[in-house]
């Protein structure tokens, strides 16, 4: 995405754009404003052989599964993507088109609006991991069916073991419902910070509805602040 669209995604989720005066990196300066540039990454330690085993194997399994019927219409599996020792993870609802054909999260247009939105809390896609409630897509993009999420809980439940995030953003009404098991409609669950297995969950609305929505990208920001202020809260 070239610089004057990421900008206008900014714009329009009502985000002031600052543009730093030096190429120095601001990483307190994250959470109160936007650096475009965001700031410098340290290179994370790479994972002991047994947790590259775990991943490999917990891989693999997702690529061959056949729990669901969602196994017969997919293209391929979508497994996730990021660093795998991320103190960050999102979870979004299922793979979209664009997703099924190339075997990664979020990389159609919510996908990259999604990317503006971590990079406006100075983070990267390469910082943090991001997976789906299902790994598989529903046909014509309609919403997970409960066995169909009930047949992919392991994986996710797996992959947060290994990961062991400090935080945990849910993306959309589907994901915050099923990882918090309620039906509380999103408007009751964004604005404050859930407890999963002792891990702070922030719920955040979906990049696909904002990229529908115009009224509510000023909430999508104060949602990110909210991260960014539990992240360093929870983070010790
Ligand atoms: N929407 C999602 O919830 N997940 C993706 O990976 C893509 C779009």
């Amino acid at each position: 995405m070239d610089k004057a669209t990421r900008l206008h995604y900014l714009e329009a989720m009502g985000i002031d754009v600052w543009i730093p005066r030096t190429s120095m990196p601001l990483p307190e300066a994250a959470a109160e404003s936007v650096d475009a540039e965001g700031p410098a990454i340290e290179a994370e330690p790479s994972a002991p052989a047994t947790e590259t085993d775990d991943w490999n194997l917990l891989q693999a399994e997702v690529s061959a599964c056949r729990k669901c019927g969602l196994c017969e219409t997919r293209k391929q599996t979508v497994f996730g993507s990021g660093n795998k020792q991320a103190d960050w993870l999102l979870i979004g609802e299922a793979p979209g088109q664009s997703e099924d054909q190339q075997g990664q999260p979020f990389v159609g247009s919510a996908g990259q609006l999604l990317t503006e939105m971590l990079r406006a809390i100075g983070l990267t896609r390469e910082e943090v991991f991001i997976a789906n409630i299902l790994k598989c897509r529903p046909p014509g993009n309609r919403d997970p069916k409960a066995d169909e999420i009930a047949a992919c809980h392991d994986y996710l439940q797996r992959q947060r073991a290994l990961i062991q995030p400090r935080i945990i953003l849910a993306i959309g009404r589907i994901a915050a419902q099923t990882l918090l098991n309620t039906d509380a409609p999103l408007s009751r669950l964004r604005g404050k910070v859930h407890n999963l297995e002792g891990t702070p969950v922030v719920v955040i609305y979906h990049p696909a509805y904002l990229l529908r929505s115009l009224i509510d990208k000023r909430k999508a920001w104060m949602d990110l602040q909210l991260a960014i202020k539990t992240y360093k809260e929870f983070k010790g």
